[in-house]
């Protein structure tokens, strides 16, 4: 179980000021505040109200089963931090029910493009979708020279920045002093993204919908969705040791690869079975991937980004479907978006 119990190195780790705390409450991408779910989003600091969201969420899914706490907007509001107030233990043993009994239903998938998706990303934790899609190399450089003419954040996440939007000449200038600011990823907001026809158009897609649909084994729609940029320099940042998202109980991750990756230029690690509980195979993969590439992953499973950009930089868009109200949702203040 050693390998299991590797969490997240972001876990009971604070990488802020009090300013830069307040800074983050505060910060609405300049839309007028949404009071309401500001307000759930201070919780975030109270770790207490983690703990005993865990508990009420656990109390729910014992009494009255996975499905009705998944499907209950009110519960999924008031305690989305529960997960971060559980053990790795307590996450799984609410998922692994739920896929146990989703998972009788691949065989009776029609498509078999659909149906051999689903059934590696249930064994391995991720899989290559690109065929589905077929996106060619002119469409990724398109989509490189789209975000060269926007603004962008010096964190991996807008909301794990310094908040402050600059302009793509400006990323080599700056020192990094912090622990995740300038630390080599930079991402755009959603909106920027969003502006992309091409990103729009995944984003929207029937398709992605269907697969994250039928992994998850319920009704799913987009949560997040971020386009990250690495420049070439050696990157050491918490996301570049092996971790796992705690977003939700259950959800499916999309990575489209705007740039080539390898083992040297940002290709993230996935160690392979790792989202499931009776895994004990843990061989790392390398998700390499040429310009266009779709990687369908279930990102609870151990994964990490990359510390080598030796020769290029990275351009990566992620789009998450699931429940909407998550930890994730609410973290990226996604609720000023959609
Ligand atoms: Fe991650």
């Amino acid at each position: 179980m050693s390998k299991e119990n590797i969490y997240s190195p972001n876990k009971g780790r604070n990488f802020y000021s009090v300013k830069e705390i307040l800074n983050k409450i505060f910060f609405t991408f300049k839309k007028k505040r949404k009071i309401f779910y500001e307000l759930l989003y201070l919780t975030f600091a109270i770790k207490l109200y983690h703990k005993i969201s865990a508990k009420i969420i656990i109390f729910f899914v014992k009494r009255f089963g996975f499905d009705f706490y998944n499907n209950n907007k009110i519960l999924r509001l008031l305690f989305f931090s529960g997960i971060r107030g559980m053990s790795l233990e307590e996450i799984f043993r609410i998922r692994e029910p739920h896929i146990i009994k989703i998972k009788k239903n691949d065989d009776k998938i029609l498509d078999d493009n659909y149906k051999n998706i689903i059934i590696e990303i249930r064994e391995k934790g991720f899989c290559n979708v690109s065929n589905i899609f077929n996106l060619k190399d002119k469409d990724a450089e398109n989509v490189k020279n789209f975000f060269k003419t926007k603004e962008l954040y010096n964190g991996h996440d807008p909301l794990q920045s310094d908040l402050k939007k600059i302009n793509y000449s400006k990323i080599y200038n700056h020192e990094a002093k912090h622990e995740i600011f300038n630390k080599g990823y930079f991402s755009f907001d959603v909106e920027t993204s969003l502006e992309n026809q091409l990103i729009n158009n995944l984003f929207t897609s029937k398709k992605l919908k269907i697969i994250a649909d039928l992994y998850c084994g319920f009704d799913t729609e987009p949560y997040t969705i971020s386009t990250m940029l690495n420049i070439k320099k050696e990157i050491l940042h918490p996301v570049t040791s092996f971790h796992r998202d705690t977003d939700d109980f259950i959800s499916l991750g999309f990575f489209i690869y705007w740039s080539k990756t390898d083992k040297n230029n940002g290709a993230t690690k996935y160690k392979i079975g790792s989202h499931r509980k009776d895994n004990n195979n843990n061989s790392e993969f390398i998700l390499e991937a040429n310009p266009g590439t779709i990687i369908a992953g279930d990102w609870m499973g151990l994964h990490s980004g990359n510390q080598k950009m030796e020769d290029r930089e990275r351009l990566i868009t992620m789009i998450r479907f699931g429940k909407k109200i998550n930890q994730s949702y609410m973290q990226t203040k996604s609720y000023y978006f959609f």
